[in-house]
Order: structure tokens, then sequence, then C-alpha cells
């Protein structure tokens, strides 16, 4: 079978390959394996790749942290799911054409799912939806700040916000996105920059915002925590610039402004299994009734996975990149 393997730590187009690898085989009494239908190049992927995430693992590493696949066979212990059910998968190493893989780690779709929105349903979703919940009591009408609101977590974001009656600020790279954005529900759209906290409290009406989410990093942060309230908090869960956080300690002293950190696998990590499947359960509910669902611009066969990610390096796409490793979607 083929799956994708990084021999070195390095541009991510440098360093990946297409291989030939020895099938994962049957799945043990606990076991599901699947066959995987499609993944997305996520920054994190990236990030592996280059040797700059959390985890590096000896070499040679499969990158690829979600998947959607449908199920081949499972062992005789695992009760929910079945041959032929779609799946995405908790853990890792998904660059590949199949996977074996702990029962409990296979989280079964809804039949008929669009398969390139449920290969993007592991990681995004849950993360926009959580940010929303597990750090401030928000109620309707109350006012959410984001940068990088165009990405797929942030149009998430902006969707699920909505939903719950609550107003978002989105703030872009590129001023262009904002009729899009909108159209998706956002409530302000605006361009980043050095006077972004009066230029917010400006078009909010000097509106008391009690969550912002960010994940630029450096001064991005900053202006992000500049303009959230007296007391409010900003969650950072990623650095598309690369940097720490950079704020202005005037911030925590005299406001009181809580500067905190999100990362899914925290987040589910205090969540029973069952609670889990629930939370996954609804997300791709949404997705099957065209409420969630994140652009994607080109998918890729996976022997040509260095042209996908130098693809996916590249900014001002229209969505993600994504692979599809037993034939087209
Ligand atoms: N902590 C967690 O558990 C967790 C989970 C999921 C995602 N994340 C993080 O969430 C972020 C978004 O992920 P995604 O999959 O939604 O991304 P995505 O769809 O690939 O979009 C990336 C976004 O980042 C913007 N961007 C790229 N480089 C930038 C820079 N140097 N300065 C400012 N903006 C920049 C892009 O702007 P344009 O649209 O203008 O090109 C785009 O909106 C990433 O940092 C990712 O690691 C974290």
């Amino acid at each position: 079978m083929k799956q994708v393997l990084i021999d070195s730590y390095g541009t991510p187009w440098d360093v990946a390959r297409c291989a030939e690898v020895p099938d994962v085989g049957d799945p043990g009494p606990d076991e599901v394996v699947f066959d995987v239908l499609a993944f997305p190049i996520n920054p994190a992927d990236m990030w592996f790749c280059r040797g700059s995430y959390r985890l590096k693992p000896p070499l040679p590493a499969t990158p690829g942290a979600e998947c959607v696949g449908r199920v081949t066979s499972v062992g005789s212990a695992v009760k929910h799911v079945a041959k032929g059910d779609l799946v995405i998968n908790l853990q890792r190493e998904n660059w590949t054409q199949r996977r074996r893989v702990k029962g409990d780690d296979a989280i079964p779709l809804p039949p008929g799912i669009d398969l390139r929105q449920a290969a993007m349903v592991r990681i995004n979703p849950p993360t926009a939806q959580l940010m929303l919940s597990d750090f401030v009591d928000l109620a309707p009408c109350d006012w959410v700040i984001q940068n990088v609101a165009n990405s797929a977590v942030g149009r998430l974001l902006i969707v699920l916000a909505r939903q719950r009656g609550l107003r978002t600020v989105n703030v872009v790279r590129r001023a262009g996105l904002a009729d899009e954005l909108k159209t998706l529900g956002a409530d302000i759209v605006i361009a980043d920059g050095d006077d972004l906290a009066a230029r917010v409290a400006v078009v909010t009406g000097d509106a008391a915002i009690r969550l912002g989410v960010e994940a630029i990093g450096g001064a991005a942060t900053g202006r992000i925590v500049d303009c959230v309230a007296t007391d409010g908090t900003v969650v950072h869960y990623g650095s598309m610039s690369g940097d720490d956080p950079k704020v202005t300690r005037s911030n925590f002293i005299y406001r009181g402004v809580k500067l905190t950190g999100f990362m899914l696998g925290r987040g589910l990590a205090k969540r029973t299994p069952e609670k889990i499947r629930a939370i996954y359960a609804d997300l791709a509910g949404q997705v099957m009734a065209g409420k969630l669902s994140a652009p994607v611009d080109t998918v890729y066969p996976i022997d040509r996975i260095k042209e996908a990610l130098a693809h996916a390096d590249k900014g001002g796409r229209n969505g993600k990149i994504l692979v599809a490793p037993n034939g087209a979607i």
C-alpha cells in the first residue's frame, strides 16, 4: 500500500514522499481496519513536516492528524462500528491508504456524508465549538472577536457563534473577504492593523467583548488582547506567524485580561468517549444538514503529495488542499 513518509524534517514538499509499504494486516479483537478515503493538509501537518510541531517522532514518520475512512474489517470486540461504515480516526499517521487502529479511536459518521467535508470533521469543527464553550460563559448577543477569520476554524466559528446568537468581530488580512464572511453570518469583518482596538471600538459601539480567539501569535495576539474588555479572556490556539504571543503587560495588571491556550486533544481528554462521540455526531449531523462546511480548493492523489504540500503552503487559497489516497472522491 502507499503511504507518505518523511525521512528528515525540513521543507514539506522536499522531505515528504509517497512510499510503498507493507499492508496493515487484519484487526486484532479490539481493532478496526479502514481504507483512508481523504485527508486534508492542515497548518499543523506542515509544521510536523518541518519539525516545528510539538510532536517530533523518530524518522521515518508519517504525518496526518485527521482523515475520513471506510471500515473494511472489525475485531470481534468492537461493537460501535461495522464493515462499510465511514469513520474518522482520533489517532495520527493518517497520510496513507489504510489504517489499523483501536476501536475506540474510530468514530462513526453518518452514511452519505460528503466525503470532502467528512475529511475535515475531526479537528477544526470541534476546535471552533469548544473554544466557544469552554472558556467564557457566553449569552446571546455577547461579542466574540477572532483573527484568521478566513481560516477553516474561523469560518466554522462564525457559523457556530451565529447559531448561539453570539455576535462576531472577524479580523482578516484580506479585506476583500468581508462579503463572503458576512454571508456566513459574520457581524463585522475588519482588516488587521496597529489601530485595531480603536477601530473595533468604533464599529461595535464600544461593546464589551468578553472572548477573543487568536491563531497568529506575535504582535497580532496583543492586538486581540487590546480589543477585549476588562476581565476578558483571549484564547491562543495557533501561531500562523511562528512567533510567541507578544502582549502589553498593562492588559494583565490594569485590566485583568486572561491569556490562555487551547489544544483540541486537551479539550477532548476532559470528556468521556460517549461525550466525544456525541460531539462528533452533532457536528457530522450539521455537516449533513449543510449547516457546517469548509471550502476545498483542490483534491490531489497521494502520489502527488509533494505538489499538494507546495500548494497548501501558498497563501490566498480558496480553501483546503485535500488528498484522496484510494481514488477520486
Ligand atoms: N490548537 C488546536 O487544537 C487547533 C486545532 C485546529 C486548528 N488550529 C490552528 O488554527 C489555525 C487555523 O487552522 P485552519 O486549519 O483553520 O487554517 P487554514 O484554513 O489553512 O487557514 C489558515 C489561515 O491563516 C491565515 N494566515 C496564514 N499565514 C498568516 C500569517 N502569517 N499572518 C496572518 N494570517 C495568516 C490565512 O489567511 P488568508 O486566508 O488571508 O490566506 C488563513 O486564513 C492554525 O494555526 C492551526 O494550527 C489549532
